[in-house]
């Protein structure tokens, strides 16, 4: 099959959060069964061009219609890890994609909306007739409106989108204006509420609802968080669109990129290890103390690595980092705010702690101690109050770091409670909590630490259990061939 994936973010181009990672090992997984995958992304400055291979240019001049003139691009290709990408490059006033941050201009419906009708553009002059394009976020779903609006009709009609999102709070709702640049036009018959109207303002474009409405298959990255979205208020007023589209929407799981996640085969982390072989483990454990110069006693170790906001349960990280203190455990933390607040709250925690040397705060990205921390950890807490498929506690799993996380989205569907889930113990990997409060985690990390301490012969079993789970993109990839198969035929 031939699939083309328009995205705004692929590891390790271009990252901000999992999306990237999701793009790049589909797309990889995908690929490796024998099918042509082709990545089309922004030229953006920030773009890590060392890691792009064989970069040259693939199309000198790539003239877009924009407004009432036009756009040029250049198109420039390399290869990512392996899989062929597209990057275009406007050279435009409006200076699109050389901004340094991704995300988060006024202007943001406008530059994505531009890069969907070049993406489209680039498709139908270069003659590709993929089967299947891939798209991801409200970013990108104006490629499926633009396909079956304008393109389809001129020999395009082979060609079917499988969209999905990552997060539906953020949703592109703008003005028209984004009809008229692109082109699309017809502003009555698009401001629909069955079409692009946004279903709060109906003044308004919703673009995550253009996903919705004219992909042939919505996905989203957990069975979990499909529920979610339909059902709870964490489908941020999209429940109804979802709802109409229903035959067409579901759940699956993001995979780990097992070349990248891997104890037996890690270069980050100074001893490898396996299921079979955990000495290694114990060893980084060590080696992590000593980096962060923690107390070498036999006590527990419990980790949190990821953003530090409150959608990520910021305040109850730092209601487990005491927990563990108070309970004779250490605590290690790794995360960058995107939040003001929150980060203070953090820097602060950090001077207040600063003599205590059975925690350390790490308020920064550093990829490798990443690596080191969930190779040395005992236990990694992942209290999101909303986490559509979330990467740390498969890294985790993988790692034999017990997760204790909450249920919600993809934690729910990939971590299964020692004492409670209703499956047999041999398939339980970790711990789990309802309700995001202080009391919630505080109990999880007493059944935890209770286990650790009094059955140690049962926490390798479970730690072991967590290894061998199997969350590859073997499967995953298996489920998106199957919903192109699907649309395929249709
Ligand atoms: C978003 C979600 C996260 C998910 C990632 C990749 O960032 O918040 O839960 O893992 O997308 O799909």
């Amino acid at each position: 099959m031939h699939i083309v994936v328009i995205a705004t973010e692929c590891a390790p181009v271009v990252k901000v959060g999992g999306l990237a990672d999701m793009v790049s090992g589909l797309g990889r997984a995908l690929a490796q069964r024998g099918h042509v995958v082709e990545l089309i992304l922004p030229w953006y400055d920030t773009l890590r061009r060392e890691q792009i291979q064989g970069l040259n240019v693939a199309r000198a001049d790539l003239p877009i219609p924009w407004w009432d003139g036009v756009v040029h691009c250049t198109v420039h290709f390399g290869f990512v890890h392996g899989l062929p990408c597209h990057f275009v490059e406007p050279h435009s006033r409006d200076n699109f994609f050389n901004r340094g941050p991704l995300y988060g201009f006024p202007d943001d419906p406008l530059r994505f909306a531009f890069f969907c009708k070049a993406a489209m553009e680039y498709l139908f002059v270069t003659d590709r007739r993929p089967e299947i394009i891939h798209t991801h976020n409200w970013q990108t779903a104006l490629a499926a409106v633009l396909l079956y609006e304008v393109y389809q009709p001129h020999g395009m009609n082979n060609c079917r989108v499988c969209h999905t999102i990552h997060d539906f709070r953020h949703q592109g709702v703008c003005t028209t204006e984004v009809l008229k640049a692109t082109g699309l036009g017809r502003p009555k018959y698009f401001l629909d509420r069955e079409r692009l109207q946004d279903d709060a303002d109906p003044r308004m474009l919703n673009l995550a609802k253009a996903g919705i409405v004219y992909g042939n298959f919505v996905t989203t990255v957990s069975r979990r968080h499909a529920w979610e979205a339909r059902f709870s208020d964490q489908g941020f007023g999209l429940g109804h669109a979802l709802h109409m589209h229903q035959n067409k929407f579901g759940g699956i799981l993001n995979g780990l990129d097992g070349d990248l996640w891997n104890p037996e085969a890690d270069p980050l982390i100074p001893h490898l290890f396996s299921a079979d072989d955990l000495a290694g483990k114990e060893r980084n454990k060590e080696a992590l103390r000593r980096r962060l110069r923690l107390t070498a006693e036999e006590k527990p170790l419990i980790a949190y690595v990821g953003r530090l906001d409150p959608q990520k349960g910021a305040s109850l990280v730092r209601h487990a980092l005491f927990t563990a203190v108070w309970n004779q455990a250490q605590f290690v933390l790794l995360g960058t705010g995107s939040d003001g607040n929150v980060n203070d709250t953090f820097v602060h925690l950090k001077h207040h702690l600063a003599d205590n040397t059975d925690c350390h705060l790490e308020i920064g990205c550093d990829e490798e101690l990443a690596h080191l921390i969930f190779a040395g950890a005992d236990m990694c807490i992942v209290p999101s109050l909303r986490e559509p498929c979330g990467l740390a506690q498969m890294i985790a799993l993988r790692y034999g770091t017990v997760p204790i996380v909450r249920a919600v989205g993809g934690l729910a569907d990939t971590v299964f409670d020692w004492d409670y889930a209703p499956l047999p113990r041999e398939q339980r990997n970790g711990f789990v909590f309802e309700h995001a409060d202080n009391t919630g985690i505080e109990s999880a990390l007493h059944r935890a630490l209770g286990l650790y301490r009094e059955r140690r012969d049962l926490w390798r079993q479970l730690l072991v259990t967590g290894m061998k789970t199997d969350l590859s993109w073997r499967h995953p990839a298996g489920d998106y061939l199957n919903v192109y198969e699907f649309i395929r035929h249709k």
